[in-house]
Parts: C-alpha cells; sequence; structure tokens
C-alpha cells in the first residue's frame, strides 16, 4: 500500500459499502472492499458499477488503483485494520433488523486486538455492546451513515455531522475513525456507542415523523381548503422547525425509513416501552400510500377496467431502489379495485417486474398514458414535468385526470389545459 494515509477495510459491497469505499479511496487512502459473491467482486472489479447513484461510476472509475476488491477476509485483515462493516440489515416480519449478516461478518474477524470493527450498517441499539462481549479483544467504533440515496457521495463529502461512538477501551480506534473525517467541512460528535446507535435511529424516526406529519396535514388541508405547499413554506421558515423533509406526498419508502422506524418501534416494545407515536408515524404512512385510489374514485367511480397509468415505480427520483416504494402498494391496490395498470419509470420497472406482476410495464411515459382514463404521478423524476402534457398527453389519454401524487406538475397549467388535477393537500 503506498500511501501513507490509513488503509481502509470494507465488508460488504452493497450501495453503503461501495459509496464508502469509493469516498475514502477518493480521500486518498488505499481501501480493500470485500463482499461474499465472487461475481459482484469480479464485475466491480472490472470498474462496473452495479447500483444507480450519480457520480459514483466516475468515483470508482477515477481511483481504480486505490480500490480493490476481494472476496478474501484474510487479505482484508492483513491489508488493513479499520474495517467498515457495510452489511445489510434487513427488517425480519416481526420489525426487528436481521443481523444474521453482522454476526456472520463478526465470526469471521476474530478477536485480534490491532483490528476494529466500524459499524456503519444500521443496528439496533445495544449491538455494539452485544458484539464487545463477544469479541473482547476486538476494537469497536459506531460510526454510522447518512447517506441519501441520489445524493450520496455529496452527503459523504459534505455531512451535517460525522457521529463517531466507542467506549473506552476503543477510544484509539476512534480517534483514528475521527481523523479520517478531519479533511471534510462537517462536525465530528463523538459519543459512547449505544448513544451512537440511537443518534442514527432517531434521526431517521424523527424525519419519517416530519413526513407523516405532514402528510396529515395535507389530509386536513383538503378538508379545510388550505394548500399544504403553503403551510409549509409559512412553517418552514422558522428556525426550529426548518424547511426540508415538508414535502406532502403518498408516503415515504426506501431502504431506511420504514426499516429504522419499525426498529426503534420494536427495539422500544423489548424494553416494555410502547412507542406510541412511532405506531402512528406508520399507520399514516401505509394509509398515505393507498390515498390516490381514493383520489381516483372520486373522479372515476368504481374502478373496475379502468386504465390506470403510474409514473414513477422507485421509491424517489434518482435511484432505482424500489424497496417500499409507494407504487408497489398502490399498483396492487388498485388492481384489488379492478382496474388495469400499467407503469413507468426511466430505471427502476425492470427491477419491479416480479413485484409489479399483473400490471403492464410500458418503456416509456407516452406508452403508459395511451388510451388511460387517469395518471398518477408517483415518483417526481424530471422527465415527468417535461412532458407535453397540454399537447401529446392530452391527446393520448382517454380522459384527462391526473393525480399528482408528489405536487410536482405545474397545476395551473394542467388546469388550463383542460384537466382534472388531484393534488396532495390542495
Ligand atoms: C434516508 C435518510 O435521509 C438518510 O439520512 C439515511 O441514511 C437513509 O434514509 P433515503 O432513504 O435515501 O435516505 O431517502 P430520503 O431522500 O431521505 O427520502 C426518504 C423518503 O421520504 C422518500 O420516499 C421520499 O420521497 C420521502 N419524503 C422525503 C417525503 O415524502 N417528503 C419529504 O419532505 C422528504
Amino acid at each position: 500500500m503506498g500511501t501513507e494515509k490509513e488503509p481502509i477495510g470494507v465488508i460488504g459491497v452493497g450501495w453503503v459499502g461501495l459509496c464508502t469505499a469509493a469516498c475514502f479511496a477518493e480521500l486518498g487512502h488505499d481501501v480493500v472492499a470485500r463482499d461474499i459473491l465472487p461475481e459482484k467482486v469480479e464485475s466491480l472489479s472490472r470498474g462496473e458499477v452495479p447500483m444507480h447513484e450519480p457520480g459514483l461510476p466516475e468515483l470508482v472509475s477515477r481511483n481504480a488503483e486505490r480500490l480493490t476488491f476481494t472476496t478474501d477476509m484474510a487479505d482484508v485483515l492483513d491489508r488493513t485494520r479499520l474495517l467498515f462493516c457495510c452489511v445489510d440489515t434487513p427488517p425480519t416480519y416481526s420489525g426487528d433488523a436481521d443481523l444474521s449478516r453482522v454476526e456472520a461478518v463478526v465470526d469471521e474477524l476474530g478477536d485480534s486486538d490491532e483490528h476494529a470493527i466500524v459499524m456503519k450498517s444500521t443496528v439496533p441499539v445495544g449491538t455494539g455492546r452485544w458484539i464487545q462481549r463477544k469479541r473482547e479483544g476486538l476494537g469497536y467504533v459506531s460510526n454510522p451513515e447518512f447517506l441519501k440515496e441520489g445524493s450520496a457521495i455529496k452527503d459523504f463529502m459534505h455531512p451535517d455531522r460525522v457521529v463517531v461512538g466507542a467506549d473506552e477501551h476503543s477510544e484509539a480506534f476512534a480517534d483514528r475513525v475521527a481523523a479520517l473525517y478531519e479533511p471534510l467541512d462537517g462536525p465530528i460528535v463523538r459519543t459512547d456507542v449505544a448513544s451512537a446507535e440511537m443518534v442514527k435511529l432517531a434521526s431517521n424516526a424523527f424525519l419519517a415523523t416530519k413526513i407523516s406529519f405532514i402528510n396529515e396535514i395535507a389530509n386536513v388541508s383538503e378538508e379545510l381548503g388550505a394548500d399544504v405547499s403553503e403551510v409549509a413554506r409559512g412553517m418552514g421558515l422558522d428556525d426550529r422547525i426548518g424547511p426540508k423533509f415538508l414535502q406532502a406526498g403518498l408516503g415515504f419508502g426506501g431502504s431506511c425509513f420504514p426499516k429504522d422506524v419499525s426498529a426503534l418501534k420494536q427495539l422500544a416494545g423489548n424494553t416494555g416501552y410502547a412507542f406510541q407515536l412511532l405506531t402512528s408515524v406508520i399507520e399514516v404512512n401505509d394509509l398515505q400510500k393507498r390515498r390516490a385510489v381514493g383520489k381516483l374514485q372520486k373522479h372515476l367511480g368504481s374502478l373496475v377496467g379502468k386504465e390506470i397509468a403510474l409514473l414513477g415505480v422507485a421509491f424517489k427520483p434518482d435511484t432505482d431502489d424500489i424497496r417500499e416504494a409507494t407504487a408497489l402498494v398502490l399498483a396492487a391496490r388498485l388492481q384489488g379495485e379492478g382496474a388495469h395498470v400499467r407503469v413507468y419509470d426511466p430505471v427502476a420497472a425492470e427491477g419491479a417486474r416480479e413485484m409489479l406482476g399483473g400490471t403492464v410495464i410500458c418503456e416509456s411515459a407516452a406508452e403508459a398514458l395511451d388510451g388511460a382514463d387517469a395518471a398518477v404521478l408517483v415518483t417526481e423524476w424530471p422527465e415527468f414535468a417535461e412532458l407535453d402534457w397540454a399537447g401529446d398527453v392530452k391527446g393520448r389519454m382517454a380522459q384527462p385526470i391526473v393525480v399528482d401524487g408528489r405536487n410536482f406538475l405545474d397545476r395551473e397549467a394542467l388546469r388550463e389545459a383542460g384537466f382534472t388535477y388531484e393534488g396532495i393537500g390542495r
């Protein structure tokens, strides 16, 4: 390893692992990234990036010399001391986090006091304590990630904060981890392990609460004649509230919010504490995902035999991630009501084919809108705002009805063009 900078080990090369590996390489570190899947390691070694994340392919190719991919844990242990654990912790049926992949990593690491696990994976509060009991020699640092899909590279390079949690015997490792982030411009927050774990879960649960809150304000605004966009603008100027995460819509999805909210609720439940607020956050979100159905029925009556176009499948734009995506819930619900559903997404539809069973997957927005009785905008991909709604789209649709699930389209222009427009909360 040619540089003086601390070499970095990354274990688990999914989205978090690859973003972390590429960003540390960009900061000048040699990085050895290990995954158990040989095909994945081979394709990464050829420079192929298997996920949609703006800027990531460029970062991987620019730093190819500093980035090594391997299946061999011994190689990682040999060449690096700080082992960033980035394996996934998917939800189980009960809402707990499934820690089997984390456990498998811990089992492979042995007990060397020269190495430390640096936990990036989102884990329940208490996981660090459990691992440290199991592997007393090994160092342990909690360093949760706060990357948003679609802006992960920017989030890594310009963090709002970096959280580094360690207990007494791992303080020296924590110093080394904190030093890695010193070239970046965000504050470094040092805590104990359990608090660092809680910062991650509490942050995501709070943001999810903010979204469910504004969605309920939206639903009530519809009834009372207020416009949630105006309400959010007025609220957001209060410093204590802030303008972000006040965008009403068809509920939150993705790999983090739904999982982390359930995990925190479950974790509290395990101690005998009923986290009632989070129960509501989840319920409100589930109902919100189906809200477009009622809006369609308002204008179409029964949906039996109606052709409905869903624009967008990804849980948000700039990603091909369909985990907990609203479109999946909505498509199933619409089919349950007897509608024929066609979906289009610029990148995410193909990957969703199995989960979208019974729907027609279209190659373009135009194809999905052809002969449709109504369109629902589910994901705010910029190309949907650029469609020629007044001309081409209106000409294609059987009925000009649009449910704008993200308040993203030009409402006035659509109404002027003769569309029946339904937003969320306005
Ligand atoms: C989130 C956190 O933001 C990030 O810090 C964490 O590490 C992982 O989880 P991500 O899941 O990539 O990131 O997406 P994010 O951009 O935060 O959006 C989550 C969901 O909330 C999306 O479905 C989005 O459409 C929705 N959302 C977001 C709203 O409905 N309204 C808003 O105002 C903001």
